[in-house]
């Protein structure tokens, strides 16, 4: 039965460029859509630009420009990169678009008119330089728990607490340097708990969540009454204007979703079709949600509340992924590994990338790691060695003519491969892409035994056995091409390649049931080229390069509205402490490189009896190493708040014998000493036993 299925991606924040990390969500979207279309689905694939917030209004601003041109921008950039992955939407909207506007009033209204908004007054931090209220991650300072430095305003990536910005210490703003001033505002809420009963139904029941993301939900917010959600902003911000509320906002992870819909309605507009026959609550789409396991609770709490108090359709299904991580760490801008996808495509083909995450990619959340030394080895392996390789050792010797008339013997082989089609389609819409590729491979494999087993190369040497040569190669190439029919979703630039190679479209899963007969087949043309690690080499070299470049054009932090203020001026930092303790004597980097400092976990912090300065503290190392350090830290520092932080300690210090105890090692901080003690700690990313360098 042919289904209705209406697909999106998130919509990408309209302030950065589309990088590799994206990808496994457009492209893992993409390989679905193209699999549903394939069986013959009616199946719509929208998405749009993010566009709202406060980080497009600063940027605009620093650019001297308004939002609209920024976004106008962006929007072509990330349409760019898109079509060079071959992803294809069937409508990329924006959610500054009228349609959206008009189905947030909507939306809204309904959530008025069911009683569900509410008015409270919010103590928010203000930029007084910028002249904004600043977003959480606008802010940063000293963890009110654990004493780490730099921290974010809702997190503390050291000890992972969590707080309001209000109640960092030494709170500035990101954005000016600026002491954030508190104001207090009127803001708009949600009264999600009285949503309650549905969430815990939606989400629970059927088949909308992978089962661990149900069970997250289940553990982590359901079981209390759930928070209200804070869906205005006052202005200055980038979005549109709440218009029973003048001078504020709806959050941008209000219309965000909502531009779901905007997209599927130009769609609609651009083509004749209904839009109700996708979003009313009578309609029979499939709604699937694909989406990064960081914006989980927006589409598994909000949204479907959203939807249901305005009598929508609801998602059929959220499909939530991991996240990437290149070369088993986070994708950092010095190593050249925050890769962009228009650098990926200046170096190495797309397809090259689509094929090595769908063999990664299974239906759970697990995170996915991008190895490029991996990625060279398996797209040769697999696609250069195995598949295109059953073309280039069959299609030469064919050019010109036409298939053999009727299907020979094979063996069974056509027939086993199309009997797996139902398998590996299963395997697909299961999102489980690693063993549909398993699959095939194995179809591959099997194929290249019988190439080798019946040697074309060879019969081709003796005149009389021109039949013989013929069949062998129809054989080949038809398994050649129910391989390709299956690696569609994945690979359509192939696909289309071989329909050009054998003059017959690939269109529909079923072309994997049949074989072909008696077709032409065009001079055989390369399909794919081996990669080289030195492509990956220049990529890594060039995306360092232009990180470096864009970090000098942009500074490295924006610059305020208004008069514009020298950095040394905003920070104020006194010579005092320098004066107290000059520098000490020239060292050599040798002297340096002798210290050997890394990065350890705190496992435990005690106070020492009859010590009135010393903790004492287990530092871990990783992989069961561990230290016991004595530190002058007990004016500063409670032991409670030490554990599970990440300090800085010397850790090939001579053992010292104390009167407590053996300390092996020292812990890094700054200050005078006393209650003026600052543990250094690194940034986030950095893990026990990583050296400071
Ligand atoms: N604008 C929001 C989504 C609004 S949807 C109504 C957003 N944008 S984003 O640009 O930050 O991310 C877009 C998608 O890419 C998200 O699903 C996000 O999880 C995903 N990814 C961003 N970085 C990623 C990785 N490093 N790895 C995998 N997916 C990643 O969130
Ligand atoms: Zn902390």
């Amino acid at each position: 039965m042919s289904r209705q299925i209406l697909v999106t991606a998130a919509l990408p924040y309209a302030n950065g460029h589309i990088h590799v990390g994206h990808l496994v969500e457009y492209i893992q979207t993409d390989i679905w859509v193209r699999f549903q279309k394939m069986r013959g689905h009616r199946c719509l694939f929208v998405c749009a630009d993010d566009t709202h917030g406060t980080a497009i209004m600063i940027r605009a601003r620093r650019e001297g420009r308004s939002e609209e041109a920024v976004i106008a921008d962006m929007r072509e950039a990330h349409l760019r990169d898109f079509a060079g992955f071959q992803i294809e939407f069937d409508n990329y909207g924006s959610t500054n678009s009228p349609e959206n506007r008009e189905l947030c009033h909507q939306i809204w209204s309904a959530i008025r008119r069911r009683g569900l908004v509410r008015q409270k007054d919010v103590q928010q931090l203000f930029d007084p330089v910028v002249g904004t209220f600043l977003a959480d991650r606008f802010v940063r300072g000293t963890c009110p728990r654990c004493g780490a430095a730099d921290q974010p305003g809702d997190n503390c990536s050291s000890c992972s607490a969590t707080y309001t910005p209000a109640d960092l210490r030494d709170a500035r703003s990101v954005l000016s340097n600026a002491i954030p001033e508190i104001r207090t505002a009127e803001h708009l809420f949600i009264e999600l708990e009285q949503l309650h009963e549905f969430l815990q139904q939606w989400s629970q029941e059927g088949d909308h969540l992978q089962p661990e993301v149900a069970r997250y939900l289940k553990g982590n917010f359901l079981g209390d009454p759930l928070r209200d959600w804070d869906v205005s902003r006052p202005a200055p911000y980038f979005g549109f204007e709440i218009p029973d509320h003048p001078g504020n906002y709806w959050y941008v992870w209000f219309d965000a979703p909502i531009g779901y819909m905007a997209s599927t309605k130009e769609w609609c507009q651009r083509t004749g079709d209904d839009f109700n026959s996708w979003w009313s609550s009578e309609s029979s789409a499939e709604i699937h949600h694909f989406i990064g396991k960081d914006i989980t609770y927006f589409h598994t709490l909000f949204w479907p509340g959203m939807l249901k108090t305005a009598d929508c359709n609801l998602p059929s299904r959220v499909h939530v992924h991991g996240f990437l991580t290149v070369g088993g760490e986070k994708m950092s801008k010095s190593r050249g590994t925050f890769l962009m996808a228009s650098t990926w495509l200046r170096h190495l083909p797309p397809g090259a990338m689509r094929y090595y995450y769908a063999s990664k990619l299974g239906p759970g959340l697990d995170d996915l790691d991008l190895n490029l030394e991996e990625f060279v080895a398996r797209v040769n392996t697999d696609l250069v060695n195995k598949v295109v390789n059953l073309a280039s050792r069959s299609a030469g010797f064919l050019a010109g003519q036409t298939l053999s008339d009727t299907y020979p013997d094979d063996g069974g082989l056509f027939g086993d491969g199309a009997a797996r089609g139902e398998l590996i389609a299963g395997f697909y819409e299961d999102c489980n892409y690693n063993a549909a590729i398993r699959e095939i491979m194995a179809l591959a494999d099997r194929a290249n035994k019988y190439v080798d087993e019946r040697q074309p190369w060879v019969i081709r040497k003796d005149p009389t056995r021109s039949g013989e040569l013929r069949d062998v190669c129809s054989v080949t190439l038809n398994l050649f091409r129910q391989i390709v029919v299956y690696l569609k979703p994945v690979l359509p630039e192939l696909a289309q390649q071989t329909a050009d190679l054998l003059n017959q479209p690939i269109e529909h899963w079923s072309d994997s049931q049949t074989p072909l007969t008696g077709t032409m087949v065009s001079p055989f043309q390369h399909l794919m080229k081996r990669l080289e690690m030195k492509q990956v080499e220049a990529m890594l070299e060039d995306s360092k390069q232009e990180t470096a470049a864009e970090q000098t054009a942009a500074g490295s932090t924006p610059a305020p509205a208004g008069p514009t203020l020298h950095p040394a001026d905003t920070w104020q930092d006194s010579g005092d402490a320098l004066k107290n303790e000059p520098l000490a004597a020239e060292c050599t980097i040798d002297d340096f490189t002798k210290v050997d400092l890394r990065v350890a976990r705190v496992l435990e912090a005690n106070h020492v009896e009859g010590a009135n300065k010393l903790l004492q503290l287990t530092l871990s190392l990783g992989g069961g190493e561990t230290r016991n350090v004595f530190a002058g830290i007990k004016a500063a520092y409670k032991p409670e708040d030490l554990v599970g932080r990440l300090v800085i300690c010397v850790a090939n210090l001579k053992p010292r014998q104390m009167k407590f105890g053996l300390s092996q090692g020292m812990i890094c901080a700054s200050g005078a000493g006393g209650a003026e003690v600052f543990l250094l700690s690194p940034d986030q990313g950095a893990v026990p036993g990583h050296r400071v360098h």
